[in-house]
């Protein structure tokens, strides 16, 4: 088939990238490179059957695919709070071009929908059922009500003209290629412990979070795209975690010596965060295999070698043994 990512330099992209050559298909990857970076996709550039497209999804584009992954808009709250109104274009007018190319060319419609959808949950763990709690009117609503309306523009789409669609809500992941200063919690502790600062916990670390490793939500992408069940879907890793216990277990997988600092929550930071993942498992036969220790241990090993390339290193990491 050929498939259109969008968003496919970033990081769920470019690890989507890789699972779709090697199960044989012709990949156009768009990117603005806004987060994402070439390098993500280097393996590729040269293959004939990988195409490479610098462009803005909030600009029409037209191609010939058969599927479209739409994974486009930047991730993290520095970046998508770093110019909130382009992050709400990204989502509205984004989707709402590749839901057009989709309609145009009878393609199966992706949309890489989120757990913020939720909000600061009163419900936990969050069912796909559940509508959400998110303030219209916070610092992280450019990103939360920009995906509701990704999400709403992709049924609408559905139920008008006819378009094939499927809806993933995607809770916390990590992996190899996160970026170093995105601030989310499992890149910002390993670049610390690696960097020899110490590990910023905010609030007491009691919110807890989930986190799924990047391979098994590729996996889970591959089944709902390719299932009848248009979703919304949730994706993630059910196991929950305090943030202290996460920033824990990397000091003690990167620098026992680390200090943890304690500073106040951002505004609007949820408390809890968990994926009922009933539906994937019923309708996908799909669950988290990777566990936390050994998707910390890839992580880690990736953020090593960038640093130490960068010159940016200043602890050697402890053995495997004592992890
Ligand atoms: N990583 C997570 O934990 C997580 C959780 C929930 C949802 N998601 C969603 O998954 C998708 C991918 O996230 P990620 O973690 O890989 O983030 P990322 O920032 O690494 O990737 C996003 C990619 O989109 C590109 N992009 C941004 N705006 C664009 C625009 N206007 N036109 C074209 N390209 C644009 C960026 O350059 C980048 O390559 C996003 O839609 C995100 O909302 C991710």
């Amino acid at each position: 088939m050929r498939i259109l990512v969008t968003g496919g330099a970033g990081f769920i992209g470019s690890h989507l990238i890789d699972r779709l050559m090697a199960d044989d298909h012709e990949v156009i990857c768009l990117d603005n490179f806004y987060t994402g970076r070439k390098q993500n996709v280097v393996q590729w550039l040269n293959h004939p059957r990988f195409e490479l497209i610098r462009h803005d999804v909030t600009e029409p584009i037209r191609l010939e695919v058969d599927q479209i992954y739409h994974l486009a808009c930047p991730a993290s709250p520095v970046h998508y709070q770093y110019n909130p109104v382009k992050t709400i274009k990204t989502n509205v007018m984004g989707t709402l071009n590749m839901l057009g190319l989709a309609k145009r060319v009878k393609a199966r419609f992706f949309l890489a929908s989120t757990s913020e959808v939720y909000g600061d949950p009163e419900v936990h763990p969050q069912p796909e059922e559940y509508r959400g709690s998110v303030n219209t009117i916070g610092i992280r609503s450019c990103y939360d009500e920009g995906k509701r309306v990704a999400e709403t523009l992709a049924f609408d789409y559905h139920r008008q003209n006819d378009v094939d669609i499927r809806v993933v809500r995607i809770f916390n992941t990590y992996g190899p290629r996160m970026l170093e200063n995105d601030g989310r919690v499992v890149s910002n502790f390993i670049v610390q412990a690696l960097q020899g600062v110490p590990l910023t916990v905010y609030g007491d670390g009691s919110q807890t979070r989930s986190f799924c490793y990047v391979s098994d939500l590729v996996e889970g992408f591959i089944r709902l795209m390719n299932s009848d069940y248009i979703g919304p879907m949730n994706l993630g890793n059910p196991g929950e975690y305090t943030i202290l216990e996460l920033a824990q277990s990397v000091q003690k997988m990167i620098n026992p010596d680390a200090e943890l600092k304690f500073e106040p929550l951002p505004q609007d930071d949820p408390r809890r965060r968990q994926p009922d993942i009933t539906k994937a498992k019923a309708m996908l036969d799909w669950e988290p295999t990777v566990p936390l220790k050994e998707g910390l241990e890839l992580t880690i090993a990736d953020f090593k070698a960038r640093l130490e390339a960068a010159g940016k290193l200043a602890v050697p990491t402890v053995a495997k043994s004592s992890s």
